[in-house]
């Protein structure tokens, strides 16, 4: 059964406005409310209950999370209470009226010491207050009776929101070199792809995610270095900026990250037929994207 009434929260966010961009020529008979915090808080639990309960989605989508991951080091309540509670909360209510949850998590809850991808079945363990309090949502969530995906991805740009991408493109116009970060692997995955695979996912109905409910990796093919990724960004640009690979002890942030990130999504692949092209195919839609905004 298709989806009729559809909660997304996060809808300024970067998979959040994708989804609303995509989501009413996928669902176009779907009533789709999107909202932001002014609307549902998740710093409130009783926002999220009452909002939940007057609106009665059959589908909730929940893209609206802490995601600033330095700041997250001193915010420590915040992002638990985003990450962690709220999304435990939103299980709950989603219980309570039926629906089906759609849940992003993070390649940040490991600690990056394997070198082959994560799988669904790794321990998790953060090195970050990011992302315990985004493991301790996954938790909450699947502790909940509520039928619930929870989608694991990584190194989330687009061509909207604040992200390497754009922050890449801001500094090559700026300068003359950029010293980029060339030890921490992972996958770059483009806000529009996620959120189109969203909804393919979402387009195989009720019942059949419902029966399938549980944890998935939801990333890209490939893996590179966030050099990698600014060498990609910049191969076609004009006049492009010297870019030289730095090691993460030569660029210290608040937040330690995992040197290795990447997501194995073998068991989306199997359980649902989907699996996302390279990550270089989103990178080129997206600079193409840019490059016709208006
Ligand atoms: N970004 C990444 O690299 C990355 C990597 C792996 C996984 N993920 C996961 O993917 C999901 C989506 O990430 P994203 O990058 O699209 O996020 P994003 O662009 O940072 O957007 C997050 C959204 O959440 C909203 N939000 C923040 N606090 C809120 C609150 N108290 N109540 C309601 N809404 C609130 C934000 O609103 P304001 O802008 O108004 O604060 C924003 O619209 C998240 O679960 C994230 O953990 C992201």
């Amino acid at each position: 059964m298709s989806f009729a009434n559809i909660l997304v929260l996060g809808r300024d966010g970067q998979i959040g406005s994708s989804l609303v961009r995509q989501l009413p020529q996928a669902f176009p008979d779907a009533r789709i409310t999107a909202t932001e915090a002014d609307e549902i808080d998740l710093m409130c639990n009783d926002s999220i209950a009452q909002a939940v309960r007057a609106i009665n989605p059959d589908l909730i989508v929940n893209a609206a999370a802490y995601t600033a991951v330095d700041r997250a080091e001193s915010d420590t309540e915040a992002a638990h209470q985003i990450n962690a509670v709220a999304p435990g909360v939103l299980a709950e209510e989603a219980l309570r009226c039926g629906a089906l949850l759609i849940h992003y998590s993070t390649d940040y809850v490991f600690d990056g010491t394997k070198t082959l991808p994560y799988l669904e079945d790794d321990k998790p363990c953060p090195l970050n207050v990011y992302g315990q309090s985004k493991y301790a949502g996954e938790i909450a969530v699947a502790q909940t009776e509520a039928y619930a995906l929870t989608l694991r991805t990584s190194w989330v740009y687009g061509a909207y929101g604040k992200n390497f991408l754009l922050t890449m493109l801001r500094l090559g116009k700026e300068r003359d070199e950029l010293r980029v970060v060339d030890d921490q692997i992972g996958v770059p995955n483009e806000s529009g792809t996620l959120a189109a695979f969203t909804i393919k996912l979402a387009r195989k109905g009720a019942s059949f995610l419902k029966e399938r409910r549980g944890l998935y990796h939801f990333s890209a093919v490939g893996q590179t270095s966030w050099f990698g990724f600014a060498q990609a960004i910049f191969a076609d640009f004009p006049n492009p900026p010297k870019l030289t690979p730095i090691s993460t002890k030569n660029y210290p942030l608040p937040a330690q990250r995992p040197m290795f990130g990447v997501l194995g999504a073998q068991r989306l692949a199997d359980t649902f037929s989907l699996t996302m092209p390279d990550w270089r195919i989103g990178l080129d839609e997206c600079l193409t994207q840019l490059k016709n905004r208006p």
